[in-house]
């Protein structure tokens, strides 16, 4: 069980605005705040490379903090500044045969998506898009129908921008497995909203940000690269931190996943990465989906009273993500008129998602994404407002 009003008592924004956009950018616990503002301070007081030195045990934490989030070793995590670039650098680092196909999912995010249509263009690959079942699911029958030796990725988001779907992210790992096929997940929306567990999931690659279900600040990320990789993966791009320049003529690769990392970062957003990470921890990931879900659930049921509202969620079970559209009147419009009252909720544009988009006729879509320092009571108020601004 959550100690809600523990968990509320220990987030500053509650009170200055109802923020129901934890798939934005979630509302930080204190903790966060403090690890981030305390770094900075000392490298006011000593000096960026001094702090760094000093604080080298807790930055060095991070990694574990982070494997033992989601099952992996240190040594599998490299700390990036977004997701897109944990991504990115897991994608265009693959070795892939001109002629070879990428399969991905009809709910795939634009930024990976513009990076397929690159790399097909300059590599020669092609992209096919794996269906989706009658519930809005990756369909896994047709997954396994277009598995082949040509196949040189399967690269999927597990929970998307919009729709409030969970794809199977564990069966897709696997049917890349059975297959040999690498498997990069995207699991940016998914990470501190449930279970991240890479061995069960059987991905190669995953990416995720930290400013969203996991409470960190913005501009952070991590990507999780399978110790098998580690041999041989070349990073697309390097420096002299991923690489040591140990002759004229020659360069080495660290030996584990921080050969994507470069020599330069934020080690106060990294504190407040790895305190974000803990604090999750602390409160027990399974007692945070159960309430998000709830949240998400009881919102889903409160929209579904409003006359106008359409429900625009996919899936079996739909997760923390409520998307919907308003009859008439165009999203923005209402977002902006919920944000001057006070109530943080979001939006999705076609272009996040276009395959889906596109193929359900969808306009920009509002969202609402508890997280479970939110209560049934501010998602009442909420809708009621939202409502009022309809009729
Ligand atoms: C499914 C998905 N993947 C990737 C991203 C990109 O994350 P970031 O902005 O941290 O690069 C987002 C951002 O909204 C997303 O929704």
């Amino acid at each position: 069980m959550i100690d809600v009003a523990q968990v509320r008592a220990d987030t500053q924004g509650i009170g200055h605005s109802t923020h129901l956009l934890a798939c934005g950018s979630a509302l930080m616990p204190k903790s966060v705040v403090d690890a981030i503002v305390s770094h900075t301070q000392l490298e006011a007081q000593i000096g960026g490379y001094e702090a760094h030195a000093r604080q080298s045990d807790q930055m060095d934490r991070v990694y574990h903090s982070m494997a033992g989030h989601i099952g992996a070793s240190a040594r599998e995590i490299a700390l990036m500044e977004n997701a897109t670039v944990a991504w990115c650098h897991a994608f265009y680092a693959l070795p892939l045969k001109p002629g070879s196909r990428i399969l991905t999912c009809e709910a795939e995010y634009a930024a990976n998506y513009v990076a397929f249509l690159q790399r097909a263009k300059r590599d020669d690959l092609t992209i096919e898009v794996v269906p989706s079942d009658d519930r809005g699911e990756l369909d896994l029958a047709a997954l396994e129908r277009a598995m082949g030796d040509d196949v040189g990725v399967v690269a999927i988001t597990w929970v998307p921008t919009n729709g409030g779907l969970v794809n199977p992210a564990a069966e897709v790992g696997r049917i890349a497995k059975a297959h040999g096929v690498p498997y990069l997940l995207d699991a940016c929306q998914a990470a501190g909203q449930m279970r991240i567990d890479v061995q069960e999931l059987g991905c190669d690659f995953l990416s995720a940000t930290g400013r969203k279900y996991l409470r960190g600040p913005r501009g952070t990320g991590f990507l999780y690269v399978k110790e098998a990789w580690l041999d041989t993966l070349e990073p697309a791009m390097i420096d002299h931190f991923g690489a040591a320049w140990v002759a004229r003529d020659r360069y080495e690769l660290r030996d584990d996943a921080r050969r994507f990392e470069t020599w330069e970062n934020s080690y106060a957003l990294r504190a407040g990465h790895g305190a974000a990470v803990d604090y999750a921890d602390q409160i027990g990931i399974d007692h945070i989906h159960e309430r998000v879900n709830l949240l998400a659930q009881h919102a889903r049921h409160c929209l579904s009273e409003v006359a106008g509202v359409v429900l625009q969620d996919l899936g079996r079970s739909p997760c923390g993500i409520v998307s919907f559209s308003v009859e008439g009147i165009e999203a923005q419009s209402i977002a902006g008129q919920m944000a001057a009252s006070g109530f943080a909720i979001g939006t999705s544009v076609v272009s996040s998602t276009r395959l889906d988009s596109e193929r359900r006729n969808l306009p920009t879509l509002l969202r609402i994404a508890p997280h479970y320092y939110n209560t049934e009571d501010e998602v009442n108020a909420a809708v009621k407002h939202l409502a009022s601004l309809i009729h």
